[in-house]
């Protein structure tokens, strides 16, 4: 009796040394887990298999809430299966699956473990009133029953569920070793969410690099591409182009620099400095100029003349400072040209058209002399003759000299016109209002006598222009628009000024004769009239001098009118400078 007893106690420690170790192994398998390449119901089912190593519980599931806060098997056996389990048959199972597979949360012990966060311990599941509805077939369910939350930090994430089918099996270790399970689950699932979160930011901000990256990469060779035409336009370029840092030591040059560098190859000037490519006085200059474009940070425009071997050249230099996005002067770049054959040509035009100015000033101005003489002798003999002519042959004699007297004019306005923008004349700052008032006192005796309205509109600033030009234009402009007026219309002329942008515009408006609009172009040129002298005197130069006058402006002039009878606009438009620029 004794030894029965001593054996049965042994077996029952063996069985719990066993059960021991299960348990012991059960909980070393959680901490065995690798959790970064586990999915949560890998995670899960990792987690039951290692407790389903203690034999005891080998009928478990994990229950989890979902989206709407249902607590739903995640791993392990379903209702379905642990059904199956209780009754033991296939055919017992509902053919339909059941509905109820979800449980609110203290619905059941399920439910009640979930919400209050304690251990639930259903001792026998036929005596339980919640069982014996879920029974299959009115079957009850035999066995016991160990609902276990799993919390971490207060939280409860779930609940392991785990069925014997039989009564009164489960004891206190069983529910130790469940509590302790739970707990460190409760960890595993907290961590595995954690690390699971930081995969996904990590994941996310890889591929948001990634994006950047494979833009970055497009962007690099639309540099490289626009890099590659840039090159190709500047090599080809009949201009000599640099890029120098602050220093003065080249980065960059294209073909036509190293060409005129004398070097083989463009790449061969990078790091080099003017001291190194050309003469000490010429590199001088250039680092001085260098140095004027970053202080001022302003492009500067050189023309200069030089010296190649026993040749002279002019080449032209635009310089630019490169300034980066926030400011700093980096460098310098600079354009270069050889413009000797332009400066031929401007030369030789200037030449020419001084030869031409004192040609036809020597011409106007000689002969007048000679006509001089021949009006005052045809005068002379007609005084001489005074007895023998009849009215007839006096008149031939008018002709002759009014004709003599008309070429007079003619010679004089030609001398007029002729001096117009004579080399070396400067321009300065005057009050257009003023040279207005003085043009319009010269013509106050002509105003007078056509009993003209004349009104002036507009500002009128200072302007920098040669005075006796702009004094000449304004009468001429002003005395047109009274010469040509209707017969029996009062004259009503307007005079306005304004500045527009950089340029200063006037005009001169008539109620007169008008023009046909397709005659107005040929009115600026010498001696071209629409009216007959009988009509209307004139030498037709005034308005070709009143071009000349805007063009060594380098402005323009232009007429408008709606036709005949029908008034006309005189508009001049001259380029105006700061005034301030020029006085500092
Ligand atoms: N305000 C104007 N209205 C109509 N026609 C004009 C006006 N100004 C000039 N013209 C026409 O342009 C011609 C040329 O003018 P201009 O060169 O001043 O010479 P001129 O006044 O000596 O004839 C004039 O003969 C006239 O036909
Ligand atoms: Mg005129």
């Amino acid at each position: 009796m004794r030894d029965a007893q001593l054996i049965e106690t042994t077996q029952e420690l063996n069985r719990h040394i066993v059960n021991l170790l299960d348990s012991l192994s059960a909980l070393y398998g959680l901490t065995d887990i690798s959790i970064r390449n586990l999915d949560e119901n890998q995670l899960l089912r990792r987690a039951l298999e290692a407790l389903m190593s203690n034999q005891d519980m080998e009928r478990c599931s994990i229950f989890l809430p979902d989206e709407a806060n249902l607590l739903t098997v995640a791993a392990g056996l379903d209702w379905d299966e642990m059904l199956r389990d209780i009754t033991g048959s296939e055919e017992a199972i509902p053919r339909q699956p059941r509905k109820k597979t979800k449980f609110q949360m203290g619905e059941g012990l399920l439910g009640r473990a979930a919400k209050n966060g304690k251990i639930e311990h259903c001792r026998s599941c036929a005596d339980d009133p919640q069982f014996k509805k879920i029974g299959v077939d009115d079957k009850p369910v035999q066995g016991s029953l160990l609902c276990v939350p799993i919390i971490c930090e207060e939280q409860i994430l779930g609940v392991v569920n785990v069925y014997y089918p039989e009564p009164d099996f489960f004891n206190m270790w069983h529910e130790r070793l469940l509590l302790l399970f739970c707990k460190m689950l409760g960890r595993l699932l907290t961590s595995h969410r954690f690390v699971h979160q930081l995969d996904m930011l990590v994941d996310m901000q890889t591929q948001d690099l990634s994006k950047m990256n494979e833009q970055l990469r497009g962007e690099k060779e639309l540099l490289k591409e626009s890099a590659a035409s840039l090159r190709a336009i500047l090599d080809n370029s009949p201009y000599l182009s640099w890029l120098k840092d602050a220093e003065g030591r080249y980065l960059k040059a294209n073909k036509a620099f190293a060409d005129y560098a004398r070097l083989e190859d463009a790449r061969q000037v990078v790091g080099k400095t003017d001291f190194d490519l050309w003469p000490i006085e010429l590199a001088e200059k250039y680092r001085a100029d260098d140095a004027e474009v970053m202080t001022l940070r302003q492009q500067k425009h050189v023309e200069e003349l030089l010296l190649d071997g026993s040749k002279e050249h002019w080449i032209e230099t635009f310089k630019t400072p490169i300034i980066d996005e926030s400011g700093n002067v980096l460098g310098t770049t600079g354009f270069v040209r050889d413009i000797t054959g332009r400066k031929e040509f401007e030369e030789e035009l200037k030449r020419s058209n001084i030869e031409l100015e004192q040609f036809s000033y020597a011409i106007s101005h000689d002969m007048r002399q000679p006509l001089r003489m021949i009006s005052s002798y045809l005068q002379l003999i007609e005084m001489s003759l005074a007895d023998q002519l009849d009215s007839e042959k006096r008149g031939y004699f008018n002709f002759a000299i009014d004709g003599a007297k008309r070429i007079d004019q003619m010679l004089v306005a030609l001398l007029e016109y002729s001096r117009i923008g004579r080399v070396g004349e400067p321009l300065d700052w005057i009050d257009s209002r003023a040279a207005l008032d003085e043009a319009l006192q010269y013509l106050q005796p002509t105003i007078a006598e056509a009993q003209a309205k004349v009104s002036v509109a507009g500002d009128w600033p200072r302007i920098m222009v040669n005075h006796d030009e702009i004094l000449r234009l304004l009468q001429n402009l002003i005395g047109n628009a009274i010469k040509y007026r209707i017969a029996g219309r009062i004259p009503e002329i307007i005079v306005a000024s304004e500045t527009v942008k950089n340029e200063w515009h006037l005009s001169v408006s008539d109620n007169g004769v008008g023009i046909i609009p397709d005659q107005i172009k040929r009115l600026f040129q010498v001696f071209q009239r629409l009216q007959s002298r009988e009509a209307y005197e004139g030498t037709g130069i005034g308005l070709a001098l009143c071009r000349k006058v805007a063009e060594h402006h380098k402005g323009r002039i232009w007429a408008e009118s709606a036709g005949e009878g029908q008034g006309s606009k005189f508009c001049v438009a001259l380029p105006m400078p700061q005034e301030k620029k020029i006085s500092a």
